[in-house]
């Protein structure tokens, strides 16, 4: 058997497959599944910045800071799955429970509100903080550098404001994704988490309405992260963890091979079971055996552009039949 484990954001862990921030994580008893799966961490479920508004007196929330004021009203409509005093217990009672680490994860728009909660949250034992950060880019007046600019304040008020490891999940729309991950590790993130995968949407012929769509991943979505951790991978110094499309252990030997630190599991499990973590351990542990690697260093960033003798081919945008034979 290889020697799958690892360190990500400075934890030791057995293996580099997590769960995903899901709704596997967002219940004790789920966090225990996914360790007895063979998870090698978890990543809570997120705690959305409009729970801890909704949670807040009207006169405690500094509307300057919001982006979305109307987001605090739809979150008091539709009312609240798992406050913020939930969220607490969750962490505490999920590290009493597993041996794993734990990682919470905080959905942020805004840099200042969050200060005294991920003090609160680092004091119920969590092991590292994952930010998720997502901003809707749909004011024309809003500019990328403000957008930038809020990413990176949120990620330096977190980083100054609590010991824990933070990593930082994003979403693949920035002009420059490089220079951003660059900018993210000087502000203290430990790791980037690429990349996060949205909500989609459609529209209803029938009914003239909007309905969700495409909730769960394909495995050919791994295209996307897949080229910008082989990009990123020895040029930021900061770990990589890969999520979206990931599905199997195939796609868990790509990741790792464009030099992943970790991978993590979503949409699969909900479409193969818990089972799925195992199995992609097991078959990654497999093709390392096939070809005599013993440990993660010999397949982790193997095939990123830093170690390529072609690296103009990782950043080939155009068809062109010589070079990729279509076209
Ligand atoms: C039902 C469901 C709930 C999710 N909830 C969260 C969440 O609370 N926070 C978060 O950062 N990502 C959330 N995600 C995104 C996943 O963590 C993951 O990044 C995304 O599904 C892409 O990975 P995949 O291709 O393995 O599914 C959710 C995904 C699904 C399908």
């Amino acid at each position: 058997m290889a020697d799958l484990s690892t360190t990500y954001l400075g934890l030791r862990l057995a293996n580099p497959f997590l769960v995903a921030s899901c709704s596997h994580t967002k219940t004790v008893e789920g966090v225990k599944k996914c360790a007895d799966g063979g998870a090698g961490a978890v990543v809570l479920k997120s705690l959305f910045e409009e729970q801890i508004l909704a949670d807040m007196h009207e006169s405690e929330i500094q509307t300057e800071f919001l982006w979305h004021p109307e987001a605090l009203d739809y979150v008091q409509r539709m009312g609240i799955e798992l406050g913020p005093a939930e969220y607490l217990r969750l962490v505490r009672e999920s590290k009493k429970a597993v041996s794993i680490p734990v990682i919470a994860s905080l959905h942020c728009l805004t840099p200042k509100l969050w200060i005294d909660y991920v003090r609160k949250i680092a004091d119920a034992g969590a092991d590292a903080i994952e930010l998720n950060i997502s901003i809707m880019p749909s004011d024309p007046k809003r500019t990328s550098d403000d957008i930038e600019k809020r990413h990176l304040d949120i990620v330096e008020s977190v980083t100054r404001a609590v010991k824990l490891p933070v990593a930082v999940k994003i979403g693949p729309h920035f002009t420059s994704i490089a220079h951003m991950a660059s900018e993210l590790e000087k502000r203290g993130a430990a790791a980037l988490v690429l990349f996060n995968r949205f909500c989609q949407f459609d529209i209803d012929l029938e009914k003239l309405e909007l309905k969700g769509a495409y909730r769960l991943s394909t495995p050919l979505e791994i295209a996307l992260p897949l080229r910008w951790i082989s990009l990123l991978a020895g040029k930021v110094k900061c770990d990589l963890s890969a999520s979206t499309g990931v599905h199997d252990a195939a796609g868990a030997v790509k990741m790792l091979l464009a030099g992943a630190t970790t991978v993590q599991l979503c949409s699969t499990l909900y479409l193969a079971g818990l089972g799925r973590i195992g199995a992609v351990r097991d078959g990654v542990d497999a093709w390392m055996n096939e070809r005599g690697m013993k440990t993660l260093a010999d397949v982790r960033g193997k095939m990123s552009q830093m170690r390529s003798g072609s690296p103009e081919l990782y950043e080939r945008l155009q068809y062109i039949k010589a070079l990729v034979g279509i076209e």
